[in-house]
């Protein structure tokens, strides 16, 4: 009777969860199509099709990032663990927005091998990833301490932190901190150390800025899978919030700014058109965007400001063979 109690429990509070993060999708929908200009947050990219399109964007001849980290993540392991390892203590590994965790995988490999006691712990919004992640690291690294953490970046680190009084070592891979305006960047910069305790690290991933055709090429490939990526978010509206969005009605646009370093993505309206969502009609007109990514390219310095300006200390730097891209180690001091 008990068990049947907390089952029911369970799955009750399962559906509240799942309405909730319903109302906020819809909610951010409405209130970004009826901003001028609009806008989409693209942490809604990652349904179980957008990971899968993900994924397929990872595999790109033109997307060079996740290869140039994974070149510092397979190449240089021993020096990242030396950068996040203090005295043998033992630690909890974050990985926020981790995905299939792919790269990170190498890091967690030798750490185990070399004897390090530590937990594991990705966070992503996708319960879709985290289940694919899982399923490769348990085949991989069976031995491995993992805690899974479903949901936002901050409410997650918030829960992490009630788990354990470890010292955290936080991993932000893959320019995800690119997809966050200048501005953003800082909010969450700050947000991050003011929950970290001293001698806690961070380690972010920086895209560099580097030739523009380079950067452009690796967000509008010529197979269509960046455009079919963003154009996927237009149908989760319409399987997840009852939306009728003609996808053929939208083009996938990228740009680059070379001086600023944003690469940004966009989606064009091909007439004007009324497009129904949840109730709510929106209103397009012929050629106009909506805003949907900014993949946000870095100069050293740059880098340099965004660690001082929000009150971390570089301790290191680990670039790829080609200098391209580079993890940035960051300590609370
Ligand atoms: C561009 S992918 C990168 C994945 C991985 N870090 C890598 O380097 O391969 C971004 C990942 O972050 C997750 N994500 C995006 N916004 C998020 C948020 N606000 N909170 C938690 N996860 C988020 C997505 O679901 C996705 O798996």
């Amino acid at each position: 009777m008990t068990t049947y109690m907390n089952l029911q429990l369970i799955k009750e509070s399962k559906k509240s969860s799942e309405k909730d993060h319903t109302d906020h999708f819809l909610n951010d929908v409405l209130t970004g199509l009826q901003s001028t200009p609009k806008h989409l947050s693209s942490k809604y990219f990652y349904d179980k099709t957008g990971d899968e399109l993900f994924q397929k964007i990872m595999a790109m001849p033109e997307y060079y990032l996740t290869r140039c980290e994974l070149d510092i993540f397979k190449n240089k392991t021993s020096e990242i663990a030396k950068g996040i390892r203090a005295d043998q203590e033992p630690f909890d590994l974050i990985e926020l927005g981790a995905g299939d965790a792919m790269k990170s995988t190498y890091l967690l490999k030798h750490l185990s091998e070399i004897g390090t006691d530590f937990t594991y712990m990705p966070i992503d919004i996708s319960g879709n990833i985290l289940s694919v992640l899982e399923k490769n690291l348990k085949r991989q690294l069976p031995a491995i301490d993992i805690e899974l953490l479903e949901g936002e970046y901050f409410e997650m680190l918030e829960k992490a932190m009630t788990l354990s009084s470890r010292r955290k070592v936080i991993l932000f891979l893959g320019g995800n901190i690119g997809n966050m305006s200048r501005k953003e960047a800082e909010k969450f910069c700050i947000a991050l150390y003011q929950l970290l305790n001293k001698e806690d690290i961070v380690l972010i991933g920086f895209d560099l800025k580097k030739n523009p055709y380079t950067v452009l090429n690796a967000y509008s490939d010529k197979s269509g899978i960046t455009a079919a990526f963003n154009l996927n978010l237009l149908s989760r509206i319409n399987r997840e919030l009852d939306g009728n969005f003609n996808i053929a009605d939208f083009q996938h646009y990228e740009s680059y700014d070379p001086i600023t370093g944003a690469c940004k993505s966009f989606l064009i309206s091909l007439r004007d058109q009324k497009v129904n969502i949840a109730g709510q009609l929106i209103s397009f007109e012929e050629n106009e965007v909506i805003d949907m990514e900014v993949s946000q390219k870095f100069s050293r310095s740059e880098i340099r400001k965004l660690a001082e300006k929000t009150g971390f200390r570089i301790t290191g730097e680990i670039a790829d063979s080609k200098d391209w891209f580079i993890d940035s180690i960051w300590k609370v001091s």
